[in-house]
C-alpha cells in the first residue's frame, strides 16, 4: 500500500476534511462529483465510521453513488431528499465573486441541480483552481445527443457576440466515441480562454433549445474552502464575507488511503 500523497492531493484532502466536519447530525448532504469530492466522501466515512454520525448523502452521478455506498454511507436521491441543508463538491475553477465553471468529469447537470436545491453549498479546491476571469479551464456544456452539430454550429453563432475570447469547441470523446452523461447527453468544451459576462453567457447558453445546461454556476457557491499541501486551509465565504485561514492535521490514515 502506497500512502505517499502528492503535495496536490494532500492539498484536496485537507480541504475535503475540513469541509465534511461541516456535516452535522441528520443533514441531507449533496455529495459532489471528482476527485476532491470522492476524499470527502471518504472523509465523511470515516466520520460514520468512527464517530457514528448519521446523516443521508444524495450523490451528483454514478461514480460517487458507487463510492458512497461502498463505504457505507446511507444513499438517497434527490427525489427523496427534495431538499438538502448542503452540498459539497469541487470545482474546476472559482473566481472572487466565488462562481465556478464546472463539470470536468462530466456531471455538472446533476450537480447543478443538486447544488441549486441545498440550504449551501461548500466547494473543496486546491490553489490552483483560483482565477481572476473564468474561462482558462474549458466550459463543459451538456447538449442533447439529437442533431449535436447544429447544437455546436449555434452555440459558435452565439459566441461571436458574446465577451469571451476564444470561440472553439469540441466534443467530449471518450476513445473514440463521443462522452455519454448519465443523463446520456453528450458534453461539448467551450474554449474561451476568458469570458468577460459569465452570468450574461450562462443565461443565453441555456436558450439555445439542444443544451441542456452549462457548467457556469452563478450565485450558487457559498463558500470556497481551499486546501494546501501542507496542511493549511483558507475559507473564503460570499455571504460573510469572511476569510479565515486555519490548518488540517495530516495524518496518514490507512483506512482512507487504502483504495489510492
Ligand atoms: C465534475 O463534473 C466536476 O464538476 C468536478 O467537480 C470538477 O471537475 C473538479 O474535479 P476534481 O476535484 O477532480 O478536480
Amino acid at each position: 500500500m502506497n500512502t505517499e500523497l502528492s503535495p496536490i492531493d494532500k492539498a484536496k484532502f485537507v480541504a475535503a476534511r475540513r469541509a465534511a466536519d461541516l456535516v452535522e447530525e441528520g443533514m441531507r448532504v449533496g455529495l459532489g462529483t471528482g476527485s476532491t469530492a470522492a476524499w470527502m466522501v471518504r472523509c465523511l466515512a470515516e466520520r460514520v465510521r468512527e464517530e457514528g454520525l448519521r446523516f443521508r448523502g444524495v450523490p451528483t452521478s454514478r461514480r460517487t453513488a458507487e463510492l458512497a455506498r461502498d463505504l457505507g454511507i446511507d444513499v438517497i436521491t434527490l427525489d427523496e431528499a427534495r431538499w438538502l441543508d448542503l452540498t459539497i463538491d469541487g470545482a474546476d475553477e472559482f473566481d472572487p465573486d466565488l462562481n465556478l465553471i464546472k463539470g470536468g468529469g462530466g456531471a455538472l447537470l446533476q450537480e447543478k441541480i443538486v447544488a441549486t436545491a441545498s440550504d449551501q453549498m461548500v466547494v473543496i479546491t486546491d490553489a490552483a483552481k483560483e482565477v481572476e476571469h473564468l474561462g482558462a479551464f474549458p466550459l463543459p456544456v451538456e447538449i442533447i445527443p439529437f442533431g449535436w452539430p447544429t447544437t455546436q454550429a449555434l452555440i459558435e453563432e452565439l459566441l461571436v457576440s458574446m465577451d469571451v475570447m476564444g470561440r472553439k469547441s469540441a466534443l467530449r470523446m471518450n476513445g473514440d466515441r463521443a462522452y455519454v452523461t448519465d443523463e446520456g447527453n453528450h458534453i461539448l468544451d467551450l474554449h474561451l480562454s476568458r469570458i468577460g459576462n459569465a452570468r450574461q453567457l450562462a443565461m443565453v447558453l441555456n436558450q439555445i433549445p439542444g443544451v441542456v445546461e452549462n457548467g457556469l454556476f452563478i450565485d450558487i457557491c457559498d463558500q470556497v474552502i481551499i486546501g494546501y499541501g501542507d496542511g493549511r486551509v483558507e475559507t473564503r465565504d460570499i455571504n460573510e464575507g469572511t476569510v479565515s485561514e486555519d490548518r488540517v492535521d495530516f495524518v496518514e490514515d490507512a483506512n482512507l488511503f487504502q483504495d489510492i
